[in-house]
């Protein structure tokens, strides 16, 4: 019998591709704090708030999960900075919530963390690297990881970084914003100190689904093979949707005057992951041109 997956935040920009991704394989309940507009024909679905104790208690008992594939999170960095409470009751007391939920089961969670994690100032880091976060929306990540780990279920942390897809649901689509100014005729500006290996969400949800069948207890980075600043991934996707790179104006993270500092010089060796699950990583050019033409995996 297939395994019985609950996914969290299963709405979002990543969500949209583990749903794609697992839907063949799995029986799944997406959940999420409001069902989108659009029709969720592939599987199951429920509303669920993880910050909400008796709704996570009442769903995963009822759903009774092998996995729990964990992405529900305030992703608002900047937004963590400035409501502190309120991003630690949906990071970590949420994730709190879903440990206690399973306890007395044998299931396992998924957990999906970010490069976020580290300071950014000697990247790419691998798992072994001690954490530092330099924010807010960090520091919860990581607190959520502990928790995890302290727990008694089973686990899994995939580290991953700067994911862009084919979803439509994300307000934080970075391709979309890029490619969405250039076609209206705007001026741009990107920065060029930070660099990291941006992710196609389709070959992170692989990932899931992998660490899924092999079962293991790690904590693996998943990231693109390339590496690059802000900037020269905008450029790259000015190429690849054949718009003007010209409208793109490099300045630095701190003429952006953010409430949360930035980890600058970050990103995710994959090493690990490629070898112990056997996957690949993929170039950008590659994933732009499927986001370009709609193609998930
Ligand atoms: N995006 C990146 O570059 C990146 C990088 C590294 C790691 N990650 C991790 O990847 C995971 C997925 O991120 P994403 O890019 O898919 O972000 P996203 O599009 O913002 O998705 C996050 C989802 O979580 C939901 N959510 C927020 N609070 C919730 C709550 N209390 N209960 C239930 N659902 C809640 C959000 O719903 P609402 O829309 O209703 O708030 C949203 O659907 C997150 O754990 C994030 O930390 C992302």
């Amino acid at each position: 019998m297939s395994k019985r997956i609950l996914i969290t935040g299963a709405f979002g920009q990543l969500g949209d591709a583990v749903v794609l991704e697992l839907q063949p394989h799995f029986k799944l309940c997406a959940t999420g704090r409001v069902l989108p507009d659009d029709e969720l024909k592939l599987c199951e679905h429920r509303v669920m708030d993880v910050t909400d104790k008796k709704e996570v208690a009442d769903i995963v008992a009822g759903f009774s999960p092998d996995v729990v594939v964990h992405l529900a999170c305030m992703t608002d960095v900047d937004g963590c900075e400035k409501d502190r409470q309120k991003a630690w009751n949906a990071n970590v007391t949420g994730t709190e919530n879903i440990i206690n939920a399973l306890r007395g089961s044998e299931a396992k969670i998924v957990f999906i963390s970010t490069d976020y994690v580290f300071d950014g100032t000697a990247g790419p880091y691998s798992e072994e690297e001690s954490p530092a976060p330099v924010n807010y929306y960090g520091k919860t990540k990581l607190a959520a990881e502990n928790a995890i780990r302290g727990g008694a279920q089973p686990w899994v942390i995939l580290r991953t970084n700067v994911l862009y897809g084919n979803s439509l649901r994300s307000s934080a689509s970075f391709v979309k914003w890029v490619v969405d100014s250039l076609m209206e005729g705007e001026q741009i500006k990107v920065v060029d100190d930070q660099r990291n290996n941006p992710t196609w969400t389709a070959g992170l949800a692989e990932a899931i689904k992998l660490s899924i069948v092999m079962d293991l207890q790690e904590i693996l980075n998943y990231g693109g093979a390339e590496f690059m600043s802000r900037f020269e991934f905008s450029q790259r996707i000015a190429s690849l949707f054949d718009l003007n790179e010209k409208m793109i104006h490099p300045i630095k993270t701190a003429d952006l005057n953010q409430l949360a500092p930035r980890p600058l010089n970050s990103g995710l060796s994959t090493l690990k992951i490629e070898e112990l699950l056997g996957l690949r990583t993929y170039g950008v050019d590659y994933c732009l041109r499927k986001v370009r033409e709609g193609i998930v995996a």
